[in-house]
């Protein structure tokens, strides 16, 4: 992690926290597609239900700066693949604690027995695909016009 900054798992004391942060992600459409305002049942089920694990960052003095949740992609016999879904706080961007997040989740990843990992909705303007390309992941497809014209890519890499 990059100084000043501690990853944890969360516990239910965070969700609050997480829930607050998450909505203004959706209210700025700022790489997820939920549609704003979004609703605490639809972040529980989001973020929460379906998760192996859910990871905070939080600064030295105990602000949320970033998190990721990490779940099976599928269900059965491909539930071997996970799926996640990253923020960090405006203004803790730009630090590398993005790179962090995602290196962390690789780790708990193969830790909880996945064997890859796939992103279904990456907006393609987003500036994440930098990020996730340097890390070695690999766009296997597209999916056209997926919000308000954009498209957006799927991107996969084994763990
Ligand atoms: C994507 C996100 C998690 C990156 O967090 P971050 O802490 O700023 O990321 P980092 O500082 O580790 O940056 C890693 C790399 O990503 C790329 N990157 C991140 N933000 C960028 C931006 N605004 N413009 C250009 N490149 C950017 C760069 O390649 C950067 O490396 P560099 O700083 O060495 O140039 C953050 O922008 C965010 O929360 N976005 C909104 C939610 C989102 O889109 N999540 C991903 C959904 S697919």
């Amino acid at each position: 992690m990059p100084d000043g900054f501690l990853v944890t798992a969360a516990t239910p004391d965070d969700h609050d926290d997480l829930f607050t942060a998450f909505s203004r992600i959706v209210e700025d459409g700022d790489g997820f597609p939920q549609n704003p305002p979004l609703l605490r049942h639809e972040f529980d089920e989001y973020w929460l239900a379906h998760s192996s694990v859910v990871a905070v960052a939080r600064t030295d003095s105990g602000q949320l700066a970033g998190a990721y949740y990490l779940k099976p992609n599928f269900v059965g016999r491909a539930s071997h693949i996970a799926n996640a879904g990253y923020f960090v706080v405006g203004p803790f961007r730009r630090r590398g604690l993005g790179r962090s997040l995602v290196l962390h989740s690789l780790e708990q990843g193969r830790r909880l027995g996945f064997d890859a990992l796939q992103f279904n909705l990456v907006f393609e303007t987003n500036p994440a695909r930098t990020l996730y390309e340097e890390l070695g992941f690999s766009q296997i497809g597209r999916v056209p016009r997926a919000v308000e014209d954009e498209d957006a890519l799927i991107y996969w890499r084994a763990l």
